[in-house]
């Protein structure tokens, strides 16, 4: 019943040599017939089994199984000579499978390389599973429903480098659950269900140096832990429910280079916090409520490269918050609620900054473009989420590099073309969630020289004024893809509609040059009329209402309740109609 495919290297020759199909096919056809001993690989049916050819590591076999829906894994049927497995499930048909040490009996893959089991609904590992796979280095088995793991577990995995186990329900760990794994270099843990650290929990770690523990409940990390763990250069735990870090496990991992403390509850930093952390590069803070960046807090980490401070309560950055951040290339501070800047303390990243988003602040455009003006070299600006209803043309004059541009979710009526026409270089532009109505010729000329641009979400009038020189565009250039996607906003009619799916004919005309004139003077003529109606109306109704007073105030209060409008109703009425009425007679007449 199952497929004996040949596949070996005869797919390797097609890959290299797709001309010679011809005579792969003939090979293909002999091997069939022939078995040619040790190049023939069996494979199961619901999986895919290729032989590829890796310049480092030769010749690779690889077995994927990734139907879903699996309740056995097809170990039998899978080529003992592998490298790599891979079985996991789509979204929506998980597997559901246990493993014991069914990879090493009856006799092992002695190749393993690399095992993924993922998507399966595994409850444990069995003890001893991988017992004789002396070359497998790396164990995948994300997504999966795991609760407790043990030393036994992994005994025999010499070779092992990496270990991920994120996404399970992991609650227990013994201390030295992983004391078999002495070449281990990259353990995740994330997304689990641990709470406590127990003490010697990573002992025989010593060559571990990428540690994730991020979303789990754990409150607190144990400083003694990480004594086992000297050599680690990334540490994350975002999303662990911190509210403070013992330093001193910063103390006994000088070698960090990356530290992503994101999503947790930190309300405070004290200036020597990261004073360890002298090759610290990557620096992960957003999702906090950090109310100051006080100063010379990162003083010794000279080498710091990605600060970000995203969603936080910072009000301020302290005059010297970034001395001596000289390397700094990206800053993200937006989402806070920062009002103003000193413009000291950017000075130390003048040289070195790239990128800086500042969305989602009370900044006024001034304070920003203060310190716009001394970061020359900056490639990235992010100013989404600030209200601005208008771009000044020369708000980059000082920034010709600049690369990247997101002013999404502002109040933008009009595209700035005299601004962009001025930043040469620009590649990327977010300007989705304003409220462009239209894009004239020259717009799109200038977006079609932007390799990524995003349009959507703003109020797009779809009449044949406002949509059809974007129409035209989608038809004929580079913006095809861009325009497509966008939505009508008005008219009404057309209201959700997408740009694809206009046509001309759909489109209500427009006024000509000549009637909007026209309608421009009526409109004047008729604000006149019905300022002077208001007024006359306004009088008429103060002498009245004066009467009333003296009269009977009592009703007039009830009527009043009822149509409080009716004191002003002649009026609106009256210039209403006057409104309409000489309007549809130009537009007839023409
Ligand atoms: C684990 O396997 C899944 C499914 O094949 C894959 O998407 C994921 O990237 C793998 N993780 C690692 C670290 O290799
Ligand atoms: C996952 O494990 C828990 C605890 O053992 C169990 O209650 C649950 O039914 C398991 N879920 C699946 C999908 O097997
Ligand atoms: C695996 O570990 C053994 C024992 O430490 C060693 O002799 C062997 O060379 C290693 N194999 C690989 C592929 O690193
Ligand atoms: C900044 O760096 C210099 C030179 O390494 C060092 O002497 C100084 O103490 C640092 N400043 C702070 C505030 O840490
Ligand atoms: C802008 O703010 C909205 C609403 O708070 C949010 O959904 C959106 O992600 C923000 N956009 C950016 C780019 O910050
Ligand atoms: C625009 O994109 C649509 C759908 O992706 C495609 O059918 C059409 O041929 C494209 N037109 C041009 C001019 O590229």
């Amino acid at each position: 019943m199952r497929n004996k495919s040949w596949c070996g290297w005869t797919v390797w020759h097609w890959r290299r040599n797709p001309t010679g199909w011809i005579l792969t096919s003939v090979l293909l056809a002999i091997s069939l017939s022939e078995s040619v001993r040790g190049a023939e690989i069996t494979c199961p049916d619901e999986c895919s089994c290729k032989s590829t050819f890796d310049p480092a590591e030769g010749s690779m076999v690889r077995v994927t199984c990734s139907r879903g829906d699996m309740h056995i894994v097809p170990v039998d049927y899978i080529d003992r000579s592998a490298h790599v497995i891979i079985i996991s499930a789509p979204p929506g048909h998980p597997n559901f499978l246990t493993i014991g040490p069914i990879f090493t009996q009856p006799t092992p893959f002695a190749n393993l390389l690399e095992l993924h089991i993922v998507n399966s609904n595994v409850p444990s590992i069995g003890q001893y599973s991988f017992w004789g796979l002396q070359n497998l280095r790396l164990i995948n088995l994300t997504h999966n429903n795991l609760t407790s793991i043990g030393a036994d577990n992994f005994r025999g995995l010499l070779n092992l480098t990496d270990l991920y186990l994120d996404h399970n329900n992991i609650e227990q760990m013994a201390s030295e659950t992983f004391r078999h794994l002495t070449s281990l270099k990259a353990l995740n843990l994330a997304n689990n269900r641990i709470s406590t650290l127990v003490p010697r929990l990573f002992r025989m770690l010593a060559k571990l140096s990428f540690l994730d523990l991020s979303e789990n409940p754990l409150a607190d990390l144990n400083p003694e832990v990480f004594k086992d763990v000297q050599h680690l250069r990334v540490f994350k735990c975002r999303r662990c429910l911190l509210r403070r870090i013992n330093t001193q496990i910063y103390h006994l991992v000088p070698h960090l280079e990356e530290l992503d403390l994101g999503e947790n509850q930190f309300k405070y930093l004290t200036s020597d916090e990261f004073i360890s952390l002298k090759k610290l590069k990557k620096l992960k803070l957003d999702g906090n409520q950090l109310s100051v960046v006080v100063d010379n807090m990162f003083g010794r980490n000279q080498e710091l490269r990605v600060l970000t401070l995203a969603r936080n309560r910072l009000a301020l950055l302290a005059p010297a918050a970034l001395t001596n951040l000289t390397a700094l290339v990206h800053l993200d501070i937006s989402h806070n609620k920062i009002d103003r800047f000193h413009l000291q303390t950017f000075a130390p990243v003048v040289d070195s900054l790239k990128t800086i988003n500042f969305g989602g602040n009370n900044l006024p455009l001034n304070e920003i473009a203060i310190v716009l003006q001394i970061l020359p070299e900056i490639h990235g600006v992010g100013l989404a989420n600030l209200s601005i209803q208008e771009l000044p043309p020369n708000f980059f004059i000082y920034n010709e590099h600049l690369v990247a541009l997101d002013i999404s979710w502002n109040k933008l009526t009009t595209f700035p073309y005299k601004l962009l026409s001025k930043t040469k270089f620009l590649q990327r532009l977010d300007i989705s969630h304003n409220k462009l109505q239209t894009l004239n010729e020259q717009d799109l000329q200038r977006l079609e020289a932007i390799a990524e641009v995003n349009l959507y979400k703003n109020h797009w009038h779809c009449d044949q004024c406002g949509a059809v020189t974007m129409l035209l565009y989608m038809a004929t250039t580079v913006l095809n893809g861009t325009i497509r996607q966008l939505k009508c906003y008005s008219p009404m009619r057309l209201h959700g509609t997408n740009f694809g799916e206009l046509s001309f004919d759909r489109l209500d005309p427009c006024p000509t040059t000549h009637e909007a004139q026209m309608s421009v003077i009526a409109g004047l003529m008729l604000l006149c009329v019905a300022v002077l109606a208001a007024v006359a109306a306004a009088l008429f109704c103060t002498r009245r209402r004066a009467a009333h007073y003296y009269t009977n105030e009592e009703k007039r209060r009830e009527r009043e309740h009822e149509h409080p409008d009716e004191l002003l109703g002649h009026t609106e009425l009256g210039s209403v109609a006057t409104i309409h009425a000489p309007y549809q007679l130009v537009s007839k007449g023409s």
